[in-house]
């Protein structure tokens, strides 16, 4: 039997990229522990094979966005403690409940009494974490609520508050008043919750743990840095220059033709060529994650050469002008989306100026459809 077919467009996840990563952000958490963020399929990387090579490094702690993203780790057999960050409902508390390395993220009193009562049904205490509103406007309970929720938590038998969390909004900007702000509301918070026997104070994402100087306590949550990704521009930590990302998109050409001046391609004609053009289809569309709003306006690298996406990008294909590359351009010639060939290179951070987002999405929109293909020591897996 032949071997099953490969998709074309994959991306390819680089694990000592990860680890030589992980190694500058432990530098800088110092005694910190660091927390690992996998959230949302690991930024696009495959939470599944970033989480199995974390545990392989040491790492016992990782944070999740929520119980079902917890629960396919535990059923692909990874082993670890899942932090929930997102605010949740009283129905997934028995799920939350069921596992003991499932600690919770919890801003409510409803949340506070479901849990209690699953820890009841459970016969353990469920450990969780109190998120307290600091600044960043989102989830969490205000600081002056603290005092009365942990009351609150202590008077329900099964559950114990592990962690006092909190969450900066603004420390990839330039200017870190209102980081440092924050960071004195929290301090503020540990001290006086000092003899509640919490064990771990943790606040920092990636760009507090680079640029907010002591904003670490006892454990850091660093994301986007760990995939080799800069959380902003303006973070000026010089760690950040050695940054290695850890994945690269890639397809394949699959069809390639001379078209006359003045050719109008894909839907819309919204792109007609200026003189004969030699046009290249790849497997790669807006299905993939690929927006169809840099249509006419990304580049690919073919052959090392930047060539630009030219027509509306489809579902499923995209159009390249490589008319630079007659003669030397062929079918089943590699492309790149993100990642580099030769000298030349595409980071996220490009495609994201052109979409006016951030890096984050840029991968974390890379589609279901797309696979993951890990490279460890070399060697390909998927
Ligand atoms: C609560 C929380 N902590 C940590 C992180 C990690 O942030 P970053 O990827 O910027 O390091 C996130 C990500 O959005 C988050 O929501």
């Amino acid at each position: 039997m032949s071997a099953s077919p490969r998709q074309l467009t994959r991306a390819y996840i680089h694990l000592a990229r990860l680890t030589h990563n992980l190694r500058l952000l432990e530098n800088q958490a110092g005694t910190a522990q660091v927390w690992p963020v996998i959230k949302a399929d690991a930024y696009g990387h495959g939470a599944k094979y970033v989480a199995r090579h974390l545990v392989d490094l040491g790492y016992r702690t990782m944070c999740v966005a929520s119980v079902v993203e917890a629960l396919a780790l535990v059923e692909a057999g990874i082993d670890a403690v899942y932090v929930v960050l997102s605010a949740t409902l009283p129905e997934h508390s028995e799920a939350l409940a069921a596992h003991p390395n499932f600690e919770p993220v919890v801003c409510t009193r409803d949340m506070l009494d479901a849990l209690g009562a699953a820890g009841i049904a459970a016969g353990r205490p469920i450990p969780l974490h109190v998120k307290v509103d600091t600044g960043m406007g989102r989830i969490g309970i205000q600081p002056d609520e603290l005092r009365g929720f942990l009351d609150h938590a202590r008077r329900l038998p099964q559950l114990r508050v592990r962690g006092i969390m909190s969450h900066f909004p603004r420390a990839d900007e330039a200017d870190k008043t209102y980081s440092h702000e924050q960071l004195e509301r929290f301090r503020r918070l540990v001290n006086d919750t000092r003899t509640e026997g919490v064990d771990v104070y943790h606040m920092a994402n990636s760009a507090a743990l680079l640029d907010v100087p002591d904003s670490g306590f006892d454990a850091v949550r660093p994301g986007i840095a760990m995939y080799g990704l800069r959380p902003s521009a303006d973070v000026v930590n010089p760690c950040v220059s050695e940054l290695q990302p850890v994945l690269e998109w890639k397809t394949q050409i699959t069809f390639l033709k001379e078209v006359a001046a003045g050719a109008g391609l894909s839907y819309g004609h919204s792109y007609y060529t200026h003189a004969p053009s030699l046009i290249a289809t790849v497997p790669l569309g807006y299905a993939d994650g690929f927006s169809r709003r840099l249509s006419n306006r990304a580049e690919l690298i073919v052959q090392g050469v930047r060539c630009p996406q030219v027509g509306r990008i489809t579902m499923d294909m995209s159009l390249i002008d490589v008319s630079a590359l007659r003669g030397r351009v062929t079918l089943g010639d590699e492309v790149v989306i993100i990642g580099q060939q030769g000298e030349t290179q595409i980071t996220a951070d490009e495609l994201a100026a052109k979409l006016d987002t951030i890096n984050y999405e840029i991968v974390t929109r890379i589609g279901p459809r797309v696979p993951r293909i890990v490279i460890a020591n070399g060697d390909e897996s998927d």
